[in-house]
C-alpha cells in the first residue's frame, strides 16, 4: 500500500491521482469490509467466498459504509428474500446456460448459499436441491422451504427433520 503510494502518489479517484489498491481475502461480513478499508486505507475490496455464501453482502456492506441503494432495499434480506435470490440465480443460469448446467451449478453452490440461510440450518433445502433431477424439483425444494419459513421456522428442528 505505502509502496504503491510512494511511487504513484495517493489514490484520489481523479485522473493522475495514484493507483488504487484493492483489498482482498477473508471478507465475511460488512464489518470486515469497513475494517479493511479503515485499517489499510485501500480504495476498495474484492469479495470471493463470502459472496458465495451471502450474495447480498454487497448490499449490506454498501449500507455499512453509509451507502444508499437505488432500489430502496435495506438491511439483511429476510429468509423469504434469500430464497428469492437463490431462485433468481437459478432462473438466470437456466436463461444464460441451460437446464442441466443450471441444476449442476445450483447443486454445487447450495452448500455455500446454505451458510447464509436460516443461520446455516437448512438441511432439508440443501438435500432437496442436491437430489433434484429437473427444474420442477428444484422449484419444489425452494417452495417447500418457503412454506417452512412462513410457518415460523424452528432452525434446529427444521435441520433434523
Ligand atoms: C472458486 C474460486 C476461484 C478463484 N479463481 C481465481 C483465479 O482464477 N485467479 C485468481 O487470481 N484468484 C482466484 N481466486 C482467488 C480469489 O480471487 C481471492 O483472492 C481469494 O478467494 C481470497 O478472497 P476471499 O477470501 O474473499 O475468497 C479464486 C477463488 C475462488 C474461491
Amino acid at each position: 500500500m505505502e509502496a504503491v503510494e510512494a511511487r504513484t502518489g495517493r489514490y484520489t479517484g481523479e485522473p493522475g491521482g495514484g493507483v488504487p489498491v484493492v483489498g482482498n481475502g477473508d471478507i465475511r461480513s460488512p464489518d470486515d469490509v469497513v475494517s479493511m478499508i479503515e485499517e489499510t486505507g485501500c480504495a476498495g475490496v474484492m469479495i470471493g467466498r463470502g459472496a458465495f455464501a451471502m450474495p447480498w453482502i454487497f448490499r449490506t456492506a454498501w449500507e455499512a459504509q453509509g451507502g444508499v441503494l437505488e432500489d430502496g432495499a435495506s438491511g439483511e434480506p429476510s429468509e423469504t428474500e434469500k430464497i428469492e435470490i437463490v431462485r433468481r440465480y437459478y432462473d438466470r443460469m437456466r436463461e444464460y446456460r441451460n437446464e442441466l448446467s443450471a441444476m449442476h451449478r445450483l447443486r454445487a453452490k447450495i452448500s455455500w448459499l446454505g451458510k447464509g440461510i436460516n443461520g446455516s440450518h437448512c438441511r432439508p433445502l440443501k438435500d432437496g436441491i442436491r437430489t433434484a433431477t429437473c427444474a420442477e424439483e428444484v422449484y419444489a425444494a425452494l417452495d417447500g422451504w418457503l412454506e417452512r419459513a412462513a410457518g415460523d421456522l424452528q432452525p434446529d428442528a427444521a435441520a433434523v427433520s
